[in-house]
């Protein structure tokens, strides 16, 4: 056999006890666990305690639906106005995310770990970083929203919950630092979005950055279902744009 399709895995495997998810029978945490707390048992490979599982919980509701307007919104309901399968439509809702829309988390987790790294002095450390995004004219990722100007009103929500459940502060007043020092350097308020937010959250519960990203899209792809069902329910087949929204300009 090729060595190549060799998979060594710590996760899951079929044993004579059944199929072991991180050490725990599958058949058991079918009757004894809920979703969330499974996510997190398979992600980290420990059983969250009750705040952890509350904020992941409220992680992957707030980030279930936005309403129509952004890409990931509409484009699954484009999509599914084509006739394709419920699976094409749910894929095209993951493939409208990313670094701009839902996709800045991974970045900001990898963002905020790296300020947390970099000495004592955290407003100073935030500005380093600061100023290292504007040399190289790139945006901080997790901070910024067409539609809120002042707050983003899920990161409040989330911050405030993770707070009351006495979650570890550090990386959430990373994040507040982070974005009262962008508005001192920028002279422009850039709010913390949820993705900013929801990359201080996962990084406070252990979870690898790498996985940051797909939190936001698998609620988001889960959101997209009902979507999906009322446009194909609806009879509008072939969405287009109307002509009026469309400029020709050529050169
Ligand atoms: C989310 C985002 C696309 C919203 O864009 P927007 O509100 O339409 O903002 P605009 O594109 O109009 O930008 C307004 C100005 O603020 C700046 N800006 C916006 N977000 C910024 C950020 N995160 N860091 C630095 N500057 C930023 C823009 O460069 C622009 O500057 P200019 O006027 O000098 O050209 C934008 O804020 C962004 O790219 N954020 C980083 C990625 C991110 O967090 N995405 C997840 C969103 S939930």
């Amino acid at each position: 056999m090729s060595q190549n399709l060799k998979f060594v895995t710590a996760i899951s495997g079929h044993t004579t006890k059944g199929l072991l998810l991180r050490n725990q029978p599958l058949l058991d945490l079918i009757s004894e666990a809920d979703f969330v707390s499974t996510l997190f048992l398979s992600l980290t490979g420990k059983k969250p305690k009750k705040n952890e599982k509350k904020i992941l919980n409220a992680i992957l509701v707030a980030s279930i639906d936005h309403g129509i307007n952004p890409a990931s919104g509409f484009v699954p309901r484009v999509v599914a106005s084509s006739g394709n399968d419920i699976l094409t439509c749910m894929a095209s809702a993951l493939l409208a995310l990313g670094p701009y829309h839902g996709g800045a988390i991974t970045n900001a987790m990898n963002v905020l770990k790296e300020i947390a790294a970099d000495g004592d002095d955290k407003e100073q450390a935030c500005e380093r970083m600061i100023d290292s995004y504007r040399l190289e004219k790139r945006r901080i990722p997790g901070f910024g929203h067409p539609k809120y100007r002042t707050v983003d009103p899920r990161a409040k929500v989330l911050f405030e919950m993770a707070r009351k459940d006495e979650l570890d502060i550090e990386y959430m007043n990373l994040a507040k630092q982070l974005e009262h020092s962008l508005e001192q350097k920028l002279n422009k308020k850039l709010v913390l979005n949820i993705d900013g937010a929801i990359a201080a959250l996962l990084l406070t519960l252990g979870i690898d950055p790498i996985a940051g990203n797909a939190m936001f899209g698998v609620a988001r792809v889960a959101g997209s279902i009902a979507h999906i069902v009322e446009e194909q329910k609806s009879g509008s087949w072939v969405r287009r744009i109307p002509e009026d929204d469309v400029e020709f300009a050529p050169e």
